[in-house]
């Protein structure tokens, strides 16, 4: 489609003969669209050109030449202001949303570059708490808007399966299997058994010991322990799969810690050969106090591995199995020391120099309820499952209320409730923490995932009550020429640039914000239009077409987020 900001910004390069992408980035969208459409801030060349901002953009503005994309420059303090010719970028929006449908937006930027996205990683044996649901709403939509723009993507669950709280849970399950049914509801009897041994540990040294020869033993591939450990696995990853069915999440790798196990004598090996490992009583550690990052143990004085050396284990693996251009961990900010620590280790196992400048934590902030922190111990924690169900039976409710007709309300139901849900986790800029509110995320009017379904099923009764929707070829753009199509028209075309500027900061709150500025637009537009008007059909069918672009970009858009469309609501 048209690139406008090149075009402007090919005017302003050639004319200074200046770096062409250089321009483009300093170019920029002024806030209020009556003072032009796209913005050159001046001062940026001041230096360079060692002119003031004012003298730029006067000199600039006698030399640009305006032809039929460009048709007006304006001055404005430092600010060259330009004015693109609108019934193109109309014309240009229109059909090329109606050419390429749902797959408006996407592009082949990424073509040969693989990326991958860590994303969920639970710890088995543990509840899936709305913590991971987070990280797994952020994760799952990186992963879509990745592969939407061309990217080669591998989705990572890295479960969290080892480590010396397993061998507490194998501890705990040897001595009470029988008094807890942990068949029928294995979370929450296995985090039984977990709080009661660890409460026992407390109390004797002993059963803390046996736990921790547990692990070892387990590491050793002792068959009991693998055997209870196998359980333990197979019980949790089932649990889990009912929330990733439901959320609709997949992965292509499903690789816990334990499979890093057996490849952690080559990093020990590695680092060693670099001469950066000390002795530390017994154990084997790399010391980052001159880089202000602590120390990091690497084996224990058992030889137990710990949870930073299988994460180097693992960037070794996957740098070897799929050379990245990118690995990102979608992982909260708790982890921030962790993953500074790790990321400069790697730089002694000889990866490529793109593997290890293309690993990135992707940091995120903790969701808090209304009352505060979760806390296992007072039983705060809520539960994924529960969250989920919960959402759908409330949005059941509210449509009870309103529309108690409905067809198919309880398929409705599960998109609106799960849409609310996705949406409050991706809103907001997502190192930010999270305050988890019912009546703020199933909102129909605040800025909600809902609000965005209301919008998109609005879009979808104008465009049934129609029974032929037009051609596009027969469509006279001039009269979408208005204050309100403008702008909804401004937002359409902007949609790819935001699903760039998405990879770019990963930072999927940058599509949920767009969708929600959409939506408002649309429905400013919707409520200063008549659409369906029988006495002009031409200006029908000209916000049909209008409408039907906003209904393909608002569905696609939110399927990006992982939010499904209802058809009614
Ligand atoms: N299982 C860990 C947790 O729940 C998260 C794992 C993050 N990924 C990693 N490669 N360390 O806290």
């Amino acid at each position: 489609m048209i690139d406008f900001k090149k075009i402007i910004a090919e005017k302003i390069a050639t004319k200074l003969d200046l770096d062409l992408e250089e321009i483009k980035q300093y170019i920029e969208i002024p806030p209020n669209t009556d003072l032009g459409d796209y913005a050159f801030p001046c001062f940026r060349l001041a230096k360079t050109l060692k002119k003031s901002p004012q003298m730029i953009a006067e000199e600039l503005k006698e030399e640009i030449q305006l032809d039929e994309n460009v048709i007006k420059v304006d001055i404005v303090g430092g600010y060259l202001n330009f004015f693109i010719n609108k019934l193109k970028l109309t014309k240009e929006v229109l059909e090329e949303i109606n050419k390429k449908e749902e797959n408006y937006g996407s592009n082949k930027s990424g073509e040969n570059k693989t990326i991958l996205v860590e994303y969920s990683s639970p710890n088995i044996a543990k509840p899936f708490h709305i913590g991971h649901l987070r990280n797994t709403v952020i994760g799952s939509s990186l992963y879509k808007i990745y592969k939407f723009l061309g990217y080669n993507v591998v989705g990572i669950n890295h479960l969290g399966d080892y480590g010396t709280q397993f061998g507490k849970m194998i501890e705990g399950y040897k001595r009470w299997e029988k008094e807890y049914n942990i068949e029928e509801n294995p979370i929450d009897e296995l985090t039984n058994i977990y709080v009661r041994i660890n409460n026992l540990c407390k109390e004797d040294e002993n059963v803390l010991e046996l736990c921790r020869e547990n692990f070892k033993k387990l590491e050793d591939g002792d068959e009991y322990c693998v055997e209870v450990w196998n359980k333990l696995k197979d019980l949790s990853l089932k649990e889990f799969q009912k929330t990733y069915d439901l959320l609709g999440v997949k992965f292509d790798s499903l690789k816990g810690e334990a499979f890093y196990s057996d490849k952690i004598d080559e990093i020990v090996e590695k680092l060693d050969k670099k001469g950066i490992l000390k002795d530390s009583e017994g154990a084997k550690i790399v010391d980052l106090e001159d880089k202000g990052l602590g120390v990091c143990i690497i084996k224990k004085s058992n030889g137990s591995t710990i949870y930073a050396t299988r994460d180097l284990a693992a960037i070794l693996y996957r740098a070897r199995t799929y050379n990245f251009d990118k690995c990102l961990y979608v992982v909260a900010y708790e982890q921030n020391l962790h993953f500074k620590q790790v990321f400069e280790i790697a730089k002694f196992l000889d990866l490529p120099q793109k593997c290890l400048d293309g690993l990135e934590h992707v940091s995120y902030g903790m969701v808090r309820l209304v009352t505060g922190k979760m806390s296992t111990r007072e039983g705060t924690v809520i539960k994924v499952n529960e969250l989920l169900d919960e959402a759908i039976e409330r949005a059941k409710k509210i449509i009870e209320e309103k529309n108690p007709e409905m067809e198919n309300k309880e398929e409705e139901a599960k998109k609106i409730g799960l849409g609310a849900v996705i949406f409050n986790n991706v809103s907001n800029t997502i190192i930010k923490d999270q305050v988890f509110e019912w009546d703020t995320v199933l909102n129909f009017n605040g800025e909600t995932g809902p609000y965005i379904q209301y919008i998109f099923v609005r879009t979808k009764s104008v465009l049934e009550k129609i029974n032929n929707i037009p051609d596009i070829n027969n469509i006279n753009f001039e009269l979408l020429q208005d204050k309100e199509s403008q702008k909804v028209i401004a937002t359409l075309y902007n949609f790819e640039n935001v699903l760039m500027q998405v990879v770019q900061k990963n930072e999927p709150s940058l599509l949920a914000r767009y969708l929600i500025t959409l939506s408002q637009n649309y429905s400013n537009f919707y409520n200063e239009n008549k659409i369906i008007d029988d006495d002009d059909k031409d200006i029908q069918n000209a916000r049909v077409a209008l409408t039907k672009a906003v209904n393909i970009v608002l569905k696609q858009g939110a399927k990006l987020l992982g939010i499904e469309m209802p058809n009614k609501m």
